[in-house]
């Protein structure tokens, strides 16, 4: 029999339930790999974030701890932790929107292609649960290679007869924040004031920042160009490096998954005019995937936008990025038709 205090926290657990379910305003939303270096400090801004009304936490370790951890922040987002593969189709039932960052992250000398054969695995068996469980559900894809993971789930909901390429986004957002950051260095402004385009994918050469395209409008020159580009190619390196073996970005890609989820639930709940790169189904280029300005609305990305004018160096850089580009999604759909 149940003690008067486990009474005590059922009920209690029950009115939580009530309120999740009451229809408090706000949208569903899971973080699947949320114990980690990424998911820590993004499951912590996402029950910080307002348009939140539920949000599930799932990975394969150490999910409790950080459940009762966030769960005690004054927000109004109700946290559930979820724990293994058990767990999963619990954690991912009734959701909205899905972050992952699940995976293995960089170590010095290594690239994301590298970690292929590990973080492959995890998306695709991760994809199977969506596709089954909440299969309408928005995608934000964070785990590496994008270039490649991204391809790998679309072949998984076509296998499921769940694709929707308007709600599979790999999250590139990172490149635009760290754009944004190093451009506005540059030209001396604050980065809240500047937008940077980046296009192609999400690794080295095939991440194509459009500096002719800033805003506000600016020049470059010939040696600014060539720093801002490879700093922005070579951003993540610059933070493996630094960690020296503790791994990649976290606090920043946290940051950058954030705002982008953010725009999802802006553009879920309705708002006009909310736009953002990401690495999407796309016809802009002959390769099905690439990355670029997409418009998110109530039913994902409902709008890829053209790539606009391109200055001679760009069009030099994006040939290099699609041929790369081009292997590293032939790769991910090869991992799955095989
Ligand atoms: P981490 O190793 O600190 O955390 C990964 C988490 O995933 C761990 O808690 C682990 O238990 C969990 N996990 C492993 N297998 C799982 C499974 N089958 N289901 C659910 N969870 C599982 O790694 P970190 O630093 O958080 O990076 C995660 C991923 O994000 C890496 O692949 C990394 O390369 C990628 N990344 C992507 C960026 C982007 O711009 N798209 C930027 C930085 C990292």
């Amino acid at each position: 029999n149940p003690t008067n205090s486990q009474m005590e926290v059922n009920t209690m657990l029950e009115r939580v339930d009530c309120r999740a379910k009451g229809g408090s305003p706000g949208f569903k939303v899971a973080i699947l790999g949320a114990a980690g270096g990424i998911g820590q400090p993004l499951a912590m801004l996402m029950k910080m974030n307002p348009l939140v009304s539920v949000l599930h936490l799932y990975d394969v370790v150490n999910c409790p701890g950080v459940t009762a951890d966030i769960s005690h922040m004054d927000t109004g987002a109700v946290v559930r932790g979820f724990l293994g593969q058990q767990e999963l189709e619990a954690a991912l039932t009734g959701m909205e929107l899905i972050i992952i960052p699940a995976g293995v992250p960089r170590k010095p000398g290594m690239t994301r292609d590298d970690l292929f054969n590990i973080n492959a695995g995890i998306v695709k068996t991760l994809c199977e649960g969506i596709a089954k469980c909440c299969p309408n559900a928005i995608v934000n894809l964070i785990s590496n290679p994008v270039n490649s993971t991204v391809p790998i789930a679309a072949e998984v909901f076509k296998r499921a007869g769940t694709y929707d390429p308007k709600k599979l986004l790999g999250v590139t957002m990172l490149d635009v924040v760290r754009a944004n950051t190093f451009v506005a260095e540059v030209l001396g402004l604050d980065p809240r004031e500047v937008d940077v385009p980046v296009v192609g994918g999400h690794a080295g050469a095939t991440i194509l920042p459009l500096l002719s395209q800033v805003k506000p409008p600016c020049s470059f020159t010939p040696d600014e160009t060539e720093y801002l580009t490879k700093r922005i190619q070579d951003g993540g390196t610059e933070v493996v490096q630094a960690k020296a073996g503790a791994g990649s970005a976290t606090l920043s890609m946290a940051y950058a998954a954030v705002k982008y989820a953010d725009a999802c639930l802006r553009g879920l709940r309705g708002d006009a005019g909310v736009v953002e790169c990401a690495f999407v189904a796309s016809q802009v280029t002959e390769l099905p995937f690439f990355a670029t300005k997409v418009r998110l609305g109530r039913t994902g990305a409902e709008e890829v936008y053209q790539l606009g004018p391109l200055n001679e160096y760009e069009r030099v850089g994006l040939e290099k990025a699609k041929k790369e580009l081009a292997t590293s999604i032939q790769k991910g759909i090869s991992f799955i038709k095989k």
